[in-house]
C-alpha cells in the first residue's frame, strides 16, 4: 500500500515540477522516431502497433500521426507493478483483444523502459504465441540505469537517469498523465 499522505505528490505545487522534455522537444524527437520506424518496416504491408495502456497513449497517438506506414492500432493492458514504484517482474496481459499476428509486422509501444520487465515479458509472450515477421519495441523514455533485464528498446526518444517522471502519459498514482511535457519533482 502506498502512503499517499506521506508522499503527498498530487498536492505538490505544479510550479515545483521541473520540465525535463518540453512539448517541442518531444514533438521533434517523435518525428525522428516515426521516420526511423517507417524505414524499419515495409511501406506496403500493415504494421500492427500495440500500445500498452495506459502510459503510452499520448506517445502512440503522436507517433502514429507522424508515420507513413499503414498501421492497425491495438491496445493491451498489462499488470506489472505490485505498487506504483516497483516492477514485480511478473508481467501479465490482463486485457487484450488483439487479432492473430501470425506473419505480421508488429511494433510494441510503451511510455518508458525501466527495469525492462514489461518489455521482456511482452516480447517473449508475442514470440511464443505468434510467428511474427518483424517485432520491434519502442519507448519514449529509456531509464537504462534501472535495468534488471537484458532487454533494450529498439527505438527510444530520450535516456534519463534514475528520476521518477510524470507527464505525457507517465503517471503518479494516476495523476499527471495529461501534462504535455515530461517532468519530475526535485526533492
Ligand atoms: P518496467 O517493466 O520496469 O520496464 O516498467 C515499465 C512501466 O513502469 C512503465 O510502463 C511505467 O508504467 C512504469 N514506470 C517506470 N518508471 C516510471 C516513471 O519514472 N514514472 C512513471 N511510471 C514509470
Ligand atoms: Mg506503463
Amino acid at each position: 500500500m502506498i502512503d499517499i499522505d506521506f508522499l503527498n505528490m498530487p498536492d505538490r505545487d505544479i510550479r515545483e515540477l521541473q520540465v525535463l522534455f518540453s512539448e517541442e522537444e518531444i514533438d521533434k524527437r517523435t518525428q525522428e522516431l516515426a521516420e526511423m520506424i517507417d524505414e524499419e518496416f515495409p511501406q506496403d504491408e500493415p504494421l500492427y502497433v500495440i500500445s500498452i495502456l495506459k502510459g503510452s497513449v499520448l506517445f502512440v497517438c503522436d507517433l502514429i500521426k507522424k508515420m507513413k506506414t499503414p498501421i492497425q492500432l491495438e491496445f493491451i493492458k498489462v499488470s506489472s507493478y505490485g505498487n506504483e514504484f516497483k516492477s514485480t517482474g511478473n508481467v501479465k496481459i490482463i486485457d487484450s483483444k488483439i487479432p492473430n499476428l501470425n506473419d505480421q509486422n508488429v511494433l510494441i509501444v510503451d511510455d518508458i523502459c525501466d527495469t525492462g520487465n514489461t518489455g521482456k515479458e511482452l516480447l517473449q509472450i508475442f514470440k511464443n504465441d505468434y510467428h511474427i515477421k518483424k517485432l520491434k519495441f519502442v519507448t519514449l523514455i529509456n531509464k537504462r540505469c534501472n535495468r534488471t533485464t537484458d532487454v533494450d528498446p529498439d527505438f527510444y526518444g530520450f535516456e534519463v537517469d534514475d528520476k521518477f517522471l510524470v507527464g505525457y502519459g507517465l503517471d503518479y498514482i494516476g495523476f499527471y498523465r495529461n501534462l504535455p511535457y515530461v517532468g519530475w519533482f526535485p526533492q
